[in-house]
């Protein structure tokens, strides 16, 4: 008997331990690198046989912070010693101050809290459905919701119903209805897409999943502009590109627009819990009402202190500095590779894309090739590579970062 039969107890140690045992007691929703991690700290993680690696995936931005933060995880220590879920059948002590934190942040009347992003994206769908039809006067039944190509907004069957990825929608038919998808970025085609049965412009202001793909300058200014012409909610999808990842606190104060809804997660729970939200001003908000819509976990105690101390933190600023500290730095290493080896690179913040010429690897290779030489990164699109690292990543960090990218470009065999 191995530790691997389904009776045994005993513990697991080592790399292909884990893995085979993962592999076969886990769903296979998704192909890891093979690399197995046991310990987190700043932007570095350790993996189960003891090597370092840099994280410049940082759980897709959830661990904007860094691992094992000090503070949000002195916050969450504490808040275990207390309380972490009453549901919101009662009040709880934490929500309240969460509740009031996070509407100064956004600049919002009120904020709806959830779990996972998918859950606030679902929430920012019905809260405009609702919006649609009680405020909008949209005949009832009718509502449309206006979303981009290439867009990632999560895995609940209504948010497949607008991807336009096979994969993650292939076998999962019937869809939800009422979704109008149009170029990402062309605000003629959200124009010409609106009519008297649109709610909501459902957008990422910078698609995160799709590569770091940026919508062309002035594109924000312009669907905000259009949203109130024509009276629909401009609902922006920041649980990737907010919370200082884009070197702002959120991806729209690049050029200071102001969305209907914004609709955060990730690293609103520090990467320690996951933590969600939508906040809206009161003539959005005010459709919701008891019993129309929630969640067991949402707004729970412990939640809602560790996105409290989130919120501190924002609000003093030097995490979306060194956001475009690091952006810089990626910026100066990765455009001289393009033309030798990448064909295109986008940085906003610590946040960067790049494509692989396709002849040459592919964006797992690069991936795996990177993961060799001590850093994990995802790639994405075939060719394509986000990084992603914590905000506390070093100079040093992302010099090595450029150098490995560089390195590898340079060794692979060309034909
Ligand atoms: C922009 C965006 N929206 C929504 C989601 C879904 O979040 P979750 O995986 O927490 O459901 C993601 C996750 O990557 C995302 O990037």
């Amino acid at each position: 008997m191995t530790a691997n039969d389904v009776s045994s107890t005993a513990e697991l140690t080592g790399t292909e331990a884990h893995i085979e045992a993962t592999e076969k007691y886990a769903a296979h929703n998704y192909h890891p690198l093979p690399v197995v991690l046991a310990e987190g700290d700043g932007a570095w993680v350790i993996d189960v046989d003891g090597k370092r690696y840099l994280d410049c995936l940082a759980g897709y931005s959830a661990l904007n912070f860094g691992h094992s933060n000090e503070r949000l995880i002195a916050v969450a220590r504490e808040q275990l010693g207390h309380l972490t879920l009453t549901s919101r059948a009662f009040f709880n002590d934490k929500l309240s101050t969460f509740a009031r934190a996070l509407t100064r942040l956004t600049g919002k009347d009120m904020i709806l809290p959830m779990n996972s992003g998918a859950e606030a994206v679902e929430t920012a769908i019905k809260v405009s459905r609702k919006w649609g039809y009680e405020v909008k006067g949209v005949p009832a039944g009718q509502a449309t919701i206006i979303t981009m190509e290439g867009n990632f907004h999560g895995r609940t069957t209504t948010i497949v119903s607008f991807s336009d990825d096979e994969v993650a929608t292939s076998g999962y038919a019937p869809f939800t209805t009422g979704f109008r998808s149009v170029k990402y970025g062309d605000i003629a085609s959200i124009a010409a897409a609106i009519d008297d049965t649109t709610v909501a412009v459902l957008f990422e202001p910078i698609q995160g999943e799709g590569g770091v793909v940026m919508p062309p300058e002035g594109f924000l200014t312009d669907l905000r502009a259009l949203c109130t012409e024509r009276n629909v909610l401009m609902v922006a999808d920041e649980i990737q590109s907010g919370l200082a990842r884009s070197g702002k606190t959120f991806a729209c104060d690049h050029e200071d627009v102001v969305p209907d809804i914004y609709v955060m997660g990730k690293a609103l729970g520090g990467g320690i819990y996951p933590v969600s939200a939508i906040a809206a001003n009161h003539d959005v908000m005010d459709v919701i009402t008891p019993g129309s819509h929630g969640s067991t976990f949402g707004g729970n105690p412990l939640a809602a202190a560790i996105g409290t101390e989130v919120v501190a933190m924002l609000e003093e600023g030097t995490f979306q500095a060194r956001s475009t500290e690091i952006g810089d730095l990626l910026e100066a290493g990765f455009r001289p590779l393009v033309g030798r080896g990448l064909s295109d690179v986008r940085v906003r913040g610590a946040w960067a894309g790049i494509d692989i010429d396709p002849t040459l690897m592919s964006g797992r290779q690069m991936s795996e090739a990177l993961m060799a030489r001590g850093i994990l990164a995802k790639d994405t699109h075939g060719s394509t590579v986000r990084f992603a690292p914590p905000l506390v990543a070093s100079d040093e960090d992302i010099a090595g970062l450029v150098a490995a990218v560089a390195e590898i470009l340079t060794d692979v065999p060309r034909a």
